[in-house]
């Protein structure tokens, strides 16, 4: 633990972290960029500071991986910081966790009979304990940063054992993730993160999410995940199933979109071609796949807060974080962003039934329960803020899990009839059934 000796030093330490954590901070960046590529260096401190020159897109896996000097500076920066801070994964107490569910109460669903005798030869035919592998792609809402911290200066923590779609720390009953539910079907699944971890550690599997990473960074993450595949000698490519988990969006509208001297094109030409490209490249590398596109609940979040009374600390935190959002420089253009956002979330849907993307054994399904996620649950009057990290903008443990419910919601449901929005935990946790034992896909609903 960090023994801070006055006041002053904590708060002094908070806003460090915070600026180093959140480069993407354009109330910190100098003026206009008149240009319409992608601008990965808007707004990045680190740059600043250091001088760092400009680098090719295609190389990084977040803007704090782009240049030899900031990532040794901030892998360094990393290991030192959590090494003090301590596993703040491991904590089991706090209004930021999910209630336990005791040991009288069985699993929701009943698990036999959902491995297949021999592996299926299609995706369209896959149980939940086909699975043998998970996998996921994404930003530092993959990452479960801050998902269980209590203070600011535990914001660059990586809570990635506790991850919606990744995280395989604990059970379902203390950690409700995809992988602990497709545990349950399939014990000797693997690939999902052990615990808090960064990306280069062993830990954290094959969860090559990375913070602040944006759409432009998933071809280079999917090559990542794929090369960390081909090297893991449990891994056979052409016969185990995976599942990866693919969500992305949220930085592209905290921190770039501000920058683009026309978004719409930005939108519709750039962003669209980078998740092609990398939706391709998964298609022709990852054999045996079925891919979850899942939008980015962070920007329909944030607006569910938007009457709600937040911790001070969130008005510090936001503007930084989420500065196309919540930066006055930009309030202006909020609506117009989120309108925007919206279109995003088409594009990703649209481009999940391209039927190139689909063959006997990859397909993509969009799975659509984060588009409306808010801080109320359906129908309800108080918001749950319980659902958030202490920073308002990612998600605490409990958020990790009801996500992770709505995912999985998702997966038992047919396509075209999908629920979108959160609720309240195990409120519904839907079941493979003897009829339709397989989890759905464009084809098999
Ligand atoms: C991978 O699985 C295939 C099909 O079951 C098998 O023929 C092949 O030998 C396996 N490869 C390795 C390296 O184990
Ligand atoms: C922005 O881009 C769109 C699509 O590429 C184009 O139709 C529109 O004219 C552009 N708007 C401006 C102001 O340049």
């Amino acid at each position: 633990m960090i023994d801070f000796s006055s006041t002053d030093m904590k708060t002094f330490t908070c806003v460090l972290l915070i600026l180093i954590g959140s480069t993407g901070g354009q109330f910190l960046a100098p003026g206009n960029h008149g240009n319409n590529v992608i601008s990965r260096t808007s707004g990045n401190l680190l740059r600043n500071l250091m001088g760092t020159q400009t680098y090719k897109d295609a190389i990084v896996t977040s803007r704090l991986d782009a240049s030899m000097p900031v990532r040794r500076f901030y892998r360094g920066f990393r290991e030192i910081y959590s090494r003090l801070l301590g596993e703040t994964g491991q904590r089991s107490s706090g209004n930021f966790l999910q209630s336990y569910v005791s040991p009288s109460k069985a699993f929701p669903c009943q698990v036999d009979g959902f491995r297949s005798s021999t592996p299926p030869e299609s995706v369209h035919q896959l149980r939940p304990g086909d699975i043998d592998i998970v996998a996921a792609v994404g930003d530092s809402l993959t990452t479960a940063t801050a998902a269980n911290s209590r203070a600011l200066w535990e914001l660059m923590a990586e809570n990635r054992g506790v991850s919606w779609s990744i995280g395989g720390q604990g059970t379902w009953r203390t950690h409700l993730t995809l992988p602990n539910i497709i545990k349950e079907f399939n014990p000797q699944l693997f690939g999902y993160s052990l615990s808090d971890s960064y990306n280069v550690h062993r830990e954290a599997q094959f969860n090559v999410a990375e913070n602040i990473a944006t759409t432009s960074d998933m071809p280079y993450n999917a090559k990542k995940l794929v090369s960390r595949m081909r090297l893991d000698s449990r891994v056979n490519m052409t016969h185990h199933w995976k599942i990866l988990t693919y969500m992305i969006g949220g930085n592209d509208f905290c921190s770039d979109i501000c920058h683009q001297t026309n978004a719409t094109h930005w939108i519709n030409d750039l962003q669209e071609k980078y998740l092609l490209e990398s939706l391709r490249y998964l298609r022709d590398n990852m054999p045996r796949t079925l891919v979850n596109l899942v939008p980015t609940p962070l920007i329909s979040l944030s607006f569910s807060m938007d009457k709600v009374q937040r911790p001070f600390s969130c008005s510090l935190t936001q503007p930084i974080e989420c500065s196309c959002l919540f930066g006055p420089r930009y309030s202006k253009d909020r609506n117009h962003f989120r309108t925007i956002e919206r279109k995003f979330a088409k594009i990703m849907e649209r481009l999940s039934f391209l039927a190139e993307l689909h063959t006997k054994e990859f397909t993509i399904v969009y799975q659509p329960f984060f588009k409306d996620a808010s801080v109320f649950y359906g129908g309800v009057k108080e918001p749950d803020m319980d659902l958030m990290s202490i920073d308002c903008v990612h998600l605490s443990q409990k958020g990790h899990a009801v996500s992770a419910n709505g995912l999985w919601n998702n997966m038992m449901e047919a396509v075209g009839s999908k629920s979108s929005g959160f609720r309240p935990l195990f409120a519904e946790f839907k079941c493979p059934s003897r009829e339709k034992p397989y989890i759905f896909t464009n084809y098999n609903s």
